[in-house]
C-alpha cells in the first residue's frame, strides 16, 4: 500500500485544473446499460472506482473502454443482470446499475451495498421508487432480485429522514425513462451530478424535466440511442483545492470549476473572512494575513453544505482561533477524521452529530491513517499546514476521488510525496 508524505509550511500558488467530477460519472456510466447503441463519456477522471464501474458493466455483458479521460460502452449485448457481491462490496455507488438494469432488461439482480466507514447506507429510497414504478422488489440473501412485465411511470415522494437522496433519484430517473407514462419524483435530489445524469439522458432521447430542483418529471419514451457527453467538473475537488489554498495562506487559480456549484461553500468562507474570487471561468482566493474568523456549517443536502466538504472545512477550523461547530446531518457518523486530527494536536470534541472545534495556533505533523475519500483529503489538508512531518498510510481511500493529488498539488509548490508503504 502507498503513503503520502507531506512536510507542512508551503504556502500553494499557482493554477490547478479541476477533473471531471467522480460522483457525476459513476451514474452517468451505468445509464449507457439503456441503450444498445454506443455512448461516449468525456472528461472522466482516471479514478479507481471508475475502473471498478467498468468492470461490472463487462460483467453484465457490455463493451467498455477508458482511453485517456474518454469512457466508450456499448451495451448492445447484455448477457447478465446480476451485479456481484464481490463487485458491488467494493464500491457502494455500483448499486446504481439497479435502475438501467429494470429500465433496459425488466429485471436486475444488484448486491446490496453494505455498511462502509461513514455510516449505515441503506437503500430502502430505491427500493420504494421502483415499487412505484410497478417493479416487484424482493431482498434475499444479501441481494435485491427485482423485476417487472410492464414498467409504468408513478408518482414518487423520495424523501427519506435524511432528506433527498442522490443515487435513488439517480436509480429511479434511470427505470422511469423506459416506463410507459409520465413518473414525477418529488424531494428529489437537486445536486448538480444529478442534472448532469438527467442532462446525459435527455441526449439519449429520454423526455426529462425539472432536474436540479426538487421535482423532477419524466416522460417515458419507448427507446433510447447513444449518446455524447462531457461530464460536469468536481465541485468536492474544487472545493478541496479552495480550501487547501486558504489553509496555507496561499492564493490559486481554479480552472474549469463551476462557481455556482461552490455557492455555499464560498458563503461560508466569506463569513470567515476569506474573499474567493471568480473571472471568467477561473475561481481564485487571495492569501490574506487577516485572522479567520470561526464558522459553524450544518451538512444538508443540495444547495446546503455538502457532507462530501465537511471533514476538509473541519482542517481548516482546527486552526482557525476561536470555537466553530460542524453538524452532519447527512452521515452523523461520518467522524472519523476527527481522531486523526487530534493526533495532530487539534482540539475536536464529538458530540453525537456535532464536533466542538476549538482552533489552536499551530498543528503538528504525526503519521496518520486514511479512512474514508473526504477524512482523506481532510488530512491532506492539515499535512499541508502543519509544523513538520506528516505521513498518511492507506491512501488508496484518496486515491478513489482525487485525480493525481499529490501531482497537483506539487505542481502547486507543495512539500508532498507518495512513498510505498
Ligand atoms: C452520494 O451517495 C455520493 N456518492 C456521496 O459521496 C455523498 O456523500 C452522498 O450522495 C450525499 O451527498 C455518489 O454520488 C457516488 P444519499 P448516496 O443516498 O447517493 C440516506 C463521496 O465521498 N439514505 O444521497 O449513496 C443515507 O443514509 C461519496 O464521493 C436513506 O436513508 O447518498 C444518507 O444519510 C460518499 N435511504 C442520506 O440518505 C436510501 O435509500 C443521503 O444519502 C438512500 C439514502
Amino acid at each position: 500500500m502507498d503513503k503520502l508524505i507531506i512536510e507542512g509550511g508551503a504556502r500553494l500558488k499557482g493554477e490547478v485544473n479541476i477533473s471531471g467530477s467522480k460522483n457525476a460519472s459513476l451514474p452517468i456510466m451505468a445509464a449507457a446499460l439503456l441503450s444498445d447503441e454506443p455512448c461516449v463519456i468525456k472528461n472522466v477522471p482516471d479514478l479507481r472506482d471508475m475502473h471498478l464501474m467498468l468492470k461490472i458493466l463487462r460483467a453484465l455483458g457490455a463493451e467498455a473502454e477508458f482511453d485517456k479521460g474518454k469512457v466508450t460502452i456499448c451495451a448492445k449485448k447484455l448477457k447478465s443482470y446480476t451485479a456481484p457481491y464481490n463487485l458491488v462490496s467494493k464500491m457502494r455507488a455500483s448499486f446504481c446499475v439497479l435502475g438501467p438494469l429494470v429500465g433496459r432488461l425488466k429485471k436486475a439482480r444488484v448486491s446490496l451495498p453494505g455498511g462502509c466507514i461513514i455510516g449505515v447506507r441503506p437503500v430502502d429510497l430505491h427500493l420504494k421508487g421502483l415499487q412505484r414504478l410497478n417493479v416487484a422488489v424482493s431482498v434475499s440473501g444479501g441481494y435485491v432480485n427485482a423485476s417487472v412485465k410492464d414498467l409504468k411511470g408513478g408518482s414518487i415522494y423520495l424523501g427519506g429522514e435524511f432528506g433527498s437522496s442522490v443515487l435513488a433519484t439517480a436509480n429511479v430517473m434511470m427505470a422511469a425513462v423506459l416506463a410507459k407514462g409520465k413518473t414525477l419524483i418529488e424531494n428529489a435530489a437537486c445536486e448538480p451530478e444529478v442534472a448532469d445524469l438527467a442532462n446525459f439522458l435527455n441526449k439519449m432521447g429520454a423526455k426529462i424535466t425539472g432536474q436540479g430542483s426538487p421535482n423532477i418529471e419524466i416522460e417515458g419514451v419507448r427507446s433510447l440511442g447513444g449518446a455524447e457527453h462531457k461530464v460536469i467538473p468536481d465541485r468536492i475537488e474544487a472545493g478541496t483545492f479552495i480550501m487547501a489554498s486558504i489553509i496555507t495562506r496561499g492564493s490559486i487559480v481554479i480552472k474549469g470549476a463551476v462557481y455556482q456549484h461552490l455557492s455555499v461553500l464560498i458563503d461560508k468562507l466569506e463569513e470567515a473572512g476569506v474573499t474567493v474570487e471568480k473571472n471568467d471561468g477561473y475561481i481564485y482566493t487571495k492569501s490574506s494575513r487577516n485572522k479567520f474568523k470561526p464558522v459553524n456549517i450544518t451538512t444538508l443536502p443540495y444547495p446546503g453544505f455538502p457532507t462530501d466538504m465537511q471533514a476538509q472545512f473541519m482542517s481548516l477550523m482546527s486552526v482557525t482561533p476561536g470555537v466553530s461547530v460542524v453538524t452532519e446531518k447527512i452521515y452523523p457518523d461520518r467522524f472519523m477524521h476527527v481522531a486523526e486530527l487530534n493526533r495532530m494536536g487539534a482540539h475536536i470534541q464529538k458530540e453525537g452529530p456535532h464536533a466542538i472545534i476549538s482552533g489552536v495556533k499551530a498543528l503538528s505533523g504525526a503519521p496518520v491513517m486514511a479512512s474514508d475519500l473526504r477524512a482523506s483529503a481532510a488530512l491532506v489538508l492539515a499535512g499541508l499546514v502543519a509544523k513538520g512531518r506528516t505521513e498518511i498510510s492507506r491512501i488508496y481511500h484518496l486515491d478513489r476521488g482525487y485525480e493525481l493529488i499529490e501531482a497537483k498539488l506539487q505542481k502547486l509548490g507543495a512539500r508532498i510525496w507518495r512513498e510505498k508503504e
